[in-house]
């Protein structure tokens, strides 16, 4: 009876969206970030300078196109041994074969493979990582950098049973994270590092209703993008503080910007067009992948991380495009749900609540999606 009250009185308090100023203020980030990202990234270069990477094992999700496809050509470049990890891997090959040969004459050959990662797929999500895992390899990086933004008002599901946006830009990416941890701790110092986006200051995510079917709202994809987006903050909150500080695995989450890419492949093709018109205020790709490739290599991340992981709250760090530490939305900051998000995720993306500290531990993990071993 009075655990029947308490849950009343709570579903009674349950945020069921935004608030207006909330609201108000994403939609200013968001609009902020268009008009104003070139000015603001002006000090940056372009390519983005790196230092040489020939320590470092670096896996790029959705490397085949836009942002993924330049930063996985330039750390490459800089000497990284670089894990192309996409769904299209005969694409990813030609890709290889046509670096190799404008990088001929530059050094040593290019040190970059691919490997078959489908992120519609969580059984994909295992096998990748079993296949890596098995290696027994050090993992110095993880970019989490394949997205999806389906313009329109169907709602797609995978065939895992979950909505597109919150499976590719969230549910799969942590499912992700979580089983190649051993090989994160092979490699340590190392980093997990996601491309989210400006895009999440005006998500929503309720934990109870991850895949906008419940009908309290209406789904549309910019409700599904951006939703999604804000529970791989919030997730990736959650992982940097359970994750121990003698780990030493940082969590960034970044905004590559508006970039122009493939992204809206699926909008109006009267849309596409204004998009390309307006190449002032839109990065290139080249200029996209900056924050991606600051946040894999830059030496003052692990030590902001380190501060951030003394702080009570559970909280990682958001780098902006112009390559700046920066503060996620609001919301991302509510800790109940946050922590909610967290225990959510776990629960869809098949494994027991403690699977971190057991990967950490270097303990085996079933995974409902595949047998998971180490
Ligand atoms: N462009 C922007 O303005 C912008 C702004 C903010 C954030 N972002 C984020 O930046 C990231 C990169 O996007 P982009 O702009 O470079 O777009 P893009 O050119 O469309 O590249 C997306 C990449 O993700 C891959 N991908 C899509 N679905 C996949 C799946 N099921 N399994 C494996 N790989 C999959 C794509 O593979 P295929 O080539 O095989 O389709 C492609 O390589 C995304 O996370 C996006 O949300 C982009």
């Amino acid at each position: 009876m009075r655990s029947e009250t308490v849950s009343s009185r709570r579903t009674k308090k349950k945020k069921e969206g935004l608030g207006w100023l909330e609201w108000f203020r994403g939609w200013a980030c968001v609009f902020h970030e268009f008009l104003f990202q070139r000015f603001m990234s002006s000090h940056l270069q372009n390519p983005f300078p790196l230092p040489p990477l020939n320590h470092l094992t670096c896996i790029v999700t959705g490397s085949t196109s836009g942002i993924g496809r330049e930063t996985a050509r330039q750390l490459a470049e800089a000497g990284a041994h670089v894990v192309m990890a996409v769904r299209n891997t005969k694409a990813a090959h030609e890709l290889i074969q046509q670096w190799q040969k404008d990088w001929s004459g530059k050094g040593l050959p290019l040190n970059i493979e691919a490997m078959e990662l489908d992120l519609l797929s969580l059984d994909s999500v295992v096998r990748f990582s079993n296949v890596w895992n098995a290696r027994s390899a050090p993992l110095h990086v993880l970019i989490n950098n394949a997205g999806i933004f389906a313009m329109g008002e169907e709602q797609k599901f995978s065939k895992d049973g979950y909505e597109q946006h919150m499976q590719v830009n969230h549910l799969a990416p942590a499912l992700l994270s979580l089983l190649l941890l051993p090989s994160l701790n092979r490699g340590s110092p190392s980093r997990i590092i996601n491309v989210n986006s400006v895009m999440h200051y005006v998500g929503f995510v309720d934990p109870d209703d991850m895949n906008v079917v419940s009908g309290r709202r209406k789904y549309t994809s910019l409700v599904g993008y951006s939703g999604s987006k804000l529970a791989q903050v919030m997730f990736s909150n959650v992982l940097f503080k359970k994750l121990p500080l003698d780990t030493r695995i940082s969590v960034a989450c970044l905004s590559p910007g508006i970039v122009l890419t493939n992204v809206a492949r699926d909008l109006p093709r009267s849309v596409q067009v204004q998009y390309a018109l307006i190449p002032y205020f839109i990065f290139s790709p080249q200029e996209g992948c900056r924050s991606s490739l600051f946040s894999a290599t830059d030496a003052q991340i692990p030590e902001h991380c380190e501060k951030l992981k003394t702080g009570d709250k559970p909280i990682c760090t958001f780098i902006s495009q112009d390559c700046k530490q920066t503060k996620p939305s609001e919301e991302a900051h509510n800790v109940e749900t946050a922590n909610r998000v967290w225990e959510k995720t776990i629960e869809l993306i098949g494994l027991p609540l403690d699977a971190l500290e057991r990967l950490i531990e270097g303990e085996e993990v079933q995974c409902r999606y595949g047998t998971y071993q180490e």
